[in-house]
């Protein structure tokens, strides 16, 4: 099978355009599809930031920077991407949004594409069932902020081909991250053990065991945690966690899983976290002040 020289990305939020900057400066051709031009053109900005604290790090060349933006477009055309050797897929959390277009992009592609999606929580057969090339779909999850996090779960499900694996994972290592295998099941490794951890931070915020900063700071000095659990879900997005809990609580129906009361209300007032401005703190603020939740 051919080599993977061309990469598209569906969807240039968070991950999205993470995803697009580590494949660009892997030294892919990269083409990353968002719903409208303005959200390809935050993306690009974004990596240009994180590009330019790589190059004050002496992390990327000057020169070596040019060339990662140039090898990196933008669309808005699901169909632009037909002509990648691999897709990754980091559209919001939701499967029959990802489906679209996977069909779409399964009648345009040839054989050889390899379809990947970021899910966090959705079961990838969910998805490669959708398509006439379930033996050439895999999940490729990688982990926020992309260019700094150094693990991609790569996932097979029960139809996932040898060959297709193989690719996928020597596809991933050479984005310069460490790959584990990972089955199929809802939350992969990571998310299983994380998203509880996530939700019982928020159910502690409900039940007033500490303040919001408390709970932060306990868990990252008595942890070692690089961040605390309530930042961290700002981080991560509170509408995405909300999503991946749902997911999670449908497939397991365990209580661990469940989605809080509090998350849901945040999520319904737009509260998204650091994306929205606002989450379990104020953003708009510096250093970001804890926001009110009327609790
Ligand atoms: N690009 C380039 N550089 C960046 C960057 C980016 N996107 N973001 C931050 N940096 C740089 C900063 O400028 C900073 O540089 P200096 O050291 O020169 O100041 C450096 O990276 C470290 O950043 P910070 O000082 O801001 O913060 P930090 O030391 O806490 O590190 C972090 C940042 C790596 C994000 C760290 O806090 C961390 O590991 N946090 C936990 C993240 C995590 O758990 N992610 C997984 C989420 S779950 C998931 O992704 C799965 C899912 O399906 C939901
Ligand atoms: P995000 O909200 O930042 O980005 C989602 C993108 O999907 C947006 O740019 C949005 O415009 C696009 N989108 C929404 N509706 C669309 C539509 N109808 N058609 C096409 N595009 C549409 O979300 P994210 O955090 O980047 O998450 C994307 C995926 O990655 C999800 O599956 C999520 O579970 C997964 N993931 C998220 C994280 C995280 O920490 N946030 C980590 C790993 C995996």
């Amino acid at each position: 099978m051919a080599d993977i020289e061309r990469v598209g990305v569906l969807g240039c939020g968070l991950m999205g355009s993470g995803i697009a900057q580590v494949a660009a400066t892997a030294g892919y051709e990269t083409i990353a599809r968002d719903v409208s031009k303005e959200i390809g053109e935050r993306a690009r900005a974004g990596i240009e930031k994180s590009l330019a604290k790589f190059v004050e790090k002496a992390k990327l060349a000057a020169p070596d920077r040019d060339a990662v933006l140039k090898r990196l477009s933008f669309t808005t055309a699901v169909a632009d991407l037909k002509s990648c050797d691999i897709i990754i897929e980091a559209v919001t959390e939701d499967l029959d949004l990802k489906n679209q277009m996977w069909k779409e992009l399964d009648g345009l592609c040839p054989p050889s594409t390899i379809f990947a999606s970021n899910t966090s929580s959705l079961k990838i057969a969910a998805m490669a069932a959708a398509t006439k090339r379930a033996d050439r779909f895999v999940g490729l999850h990688f982990f926020n902020p992309v260019p700094l996090m150094p693990l991609v779960e790569v996932v097979r499900t029960v139809t996932t081909s040898d060959e297709a694996f193989r690719r996928a994972f020597a596809f991933a290592k050479s984005l310069g991250k460490e790959a584990v295998a990972a089955k199929d099941n809802s939350g992969f490794i990571v998310n299983l053990l994380l998203v509880p951890y996530l939700l019982d931070a928020i159910r502690a915020v409900e039940h007033g065991v500490a303040t919001i900063p408390d709970i932060d700071k306990a868990m990252q000095l008595g942890c070692g945690y690089p961040m605390g659990p309530l930042t961290l879900l700002d981080f991560v997005g509170l509408d995405t966690t909300y999503k991946i809990a749902e997911i999670m609580f449908a497939e397991y129906k365990q209580q661990h899983y469940a989605p809080p009361p509090l998350l849901k209300r945040m999520v319904l007032a737009g509260m998204y976290g650091k994306k929205s401005g606002k989450g379990f703190y104020d953003y708009s603020a510096t250093p970001p002040a804890v926001a009110n939740l009327g609790l």
